[in-house]
């Protein structure tokens, strides 16, 4: 048994590239402990994240025994053939043109916080730029106040941070979002009620009002979805955010390349989320037995899609822990996950990346803003996620 590695462990999720490697090279399945199968190489995690019959979302990340109602369930927890029917209604909702009518509010958002920098000295861009950038444009993308930005975010922590993701419960042990979490889900209600009384031209607007197969949402259902979009996007793109900024400044040539070759952006994008990524793995329930490179993955069983570890298969991308942005194939990484339930909001991720990147370089002149002397790296405190906890800078002039 390879119970060496837990990536339930956020310390040893972080820092174990090369027993993930030993592990890839053993087998594209290994036994973690606790019954749980890690699956570590590129070719197999697709095909058990396409195979939605076989391994299910509503056991992914939850505990043992804990079962969600179904109304109760985001689009990530749900199984065909309700999930077919309500991605059609999210992804209907999340269009390009949607993330395209964004784009000028992205932009001119990243301009002001820029420039709401201290012109001169330290600063941390975490709690400046990485973090706010996302969740404004979260709130426009779904029509909410932008005031109402730092109280979602600290709502959305709370959620994750009380482990409600594997328990369905808040701290004290209370059952159910809207019964653990009467603030957060009252606040959404509210605003989904304001737009039954007056459409307007937002995501949250067209959730209440599209319709499959002659069915629209339910109230719960359109609570849950929203909460999904809430949750899905905000920490994952801060996380997406800070590495690549992580990057721009450790890498040698890396800021230069982009400011002479700023189509460079989009690769230098996916390299970051192979290699860094704001979602570390899927965790799924196998529900039919299935035989995996000489592995019997049986009914019950806890199977955990390593995607962090298959994005450096080197079977896949040659040198794959290297970031090299002239990687042909970067954007293959798991990261976003595959298949049917693949990321619905990566377009809208990759477009705040590239805005922020893009107006960050245009907003600073070449090499003035570095790390300060001494900075370590810290992971954010979610098991999960990649993403620097602080992004201590100095500025120059
Ligand atoms: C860098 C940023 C992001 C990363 C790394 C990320 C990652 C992921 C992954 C890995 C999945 C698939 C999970 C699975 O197969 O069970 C997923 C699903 C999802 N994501 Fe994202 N995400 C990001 C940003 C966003 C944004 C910005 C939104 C919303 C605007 C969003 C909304 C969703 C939703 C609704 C799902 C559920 C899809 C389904 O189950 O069909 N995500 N995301």
């Amino acid at each position: 048994m390879a119970g060496t590695f837990n990536p339930f462990d956020a310390e040893q999720a972080h820092n174990s590239w090369p027993l993930l490697a030993e592990l890839r090279e053993r087998s594209a399945v290994v036994d973690i402990g606790d019954g749980m199968a890690y699956v570590t190489r590129h070719a197999e995690c697709r095909q058990l994240l396409r195979d939605t019959e076989g391994f299910s979302s509503a056991q992914g990340f939850k505990a043992p025994g804990v079962v969600v109602p179904l109304e109760d369930r985001t689009l990530g927890e749900l199984d065909p053939p309700n999930h077919t029917l309500v991605r059609r209604v999210m992804v209907t909702a999340l269009t390009p043109k949607s993330v395209r009518a964004a784009e000028p509010y992205i932009e001119a958002k990243a301009s002001a916080l820029l420039d709401a920098l201290p012109a001169t000295g330290p600063v941390d861009l975490v709690p400046t730029f990485t973090g706010p950038l996302p969740n404004s444009s979260t709130m426009h993308l779904l029509g909410f106040p932008e005031d109402d930005g730092p109280q979602i975010m600290a709502w959305a922590k709370g959620l994750i941070e009380s482990g409600f993701p594997a328990t369905h419960r808040n701290r004290d042990g209370v059952f159910g979002f809207a019964e653990g979490f009467p603030e957060f889900a009252g606040y959404i209600d509210d605003r989904i009620a304001e737009r039954r009384s007056e459409p307007r031209d937002d995501v949250t607007t067209k959730l209440l009002e599209l319709e499959v197969d002659g069915e629209r949402l339910t109230p719960p259902q359109l609570r849950a979805m929203v909460r999904n979009l809430i949750t899905g996007g905000l920490t994952t793109t801060s996380q997406l955010l800070g590495n690549l900024l992580y990057a721009l400044f450790t890498l040698p040539d890396l800021e230069d390349r982009l400011r002479e070759d700023p189509e460079a952006t989009s690769r230098a994008i996916d390299e970051s989320l192979r290699l860094s990524p704001p979602v570390m793995f899927i965790p799924r329930g196998c529900r039919r037995e299935t035989e995996v490179d000489g592995t019997e993955l049986e009914p019950g069983q806890r199977v955990v899609m390593g995607t962090a570890c298959a994005n450096r298969d080197e079977t896949v991308f040659e040198h794959g822990d290297d970031f090299d942005v002239d990687r042909p194939n970067g954007s293959d990484h798991l990261t976003f996950g595959y298949g049917p339930h693949f990321c619905p909001g990566a377009p809208f991720a990759r477009a705040v990346a590239r805005i922020a990147v893009t107006t960050f370089l245009r907003h600073f002149k070449p090499g003035t803003v570095r790390l300060v002397d001494g900075f370590e790296f810290q992971n954010v405190p979610a098991f999960f996620e990649t993403g620097p906890a602080r992004l201590d800078v100095e500025i120059a002039r």
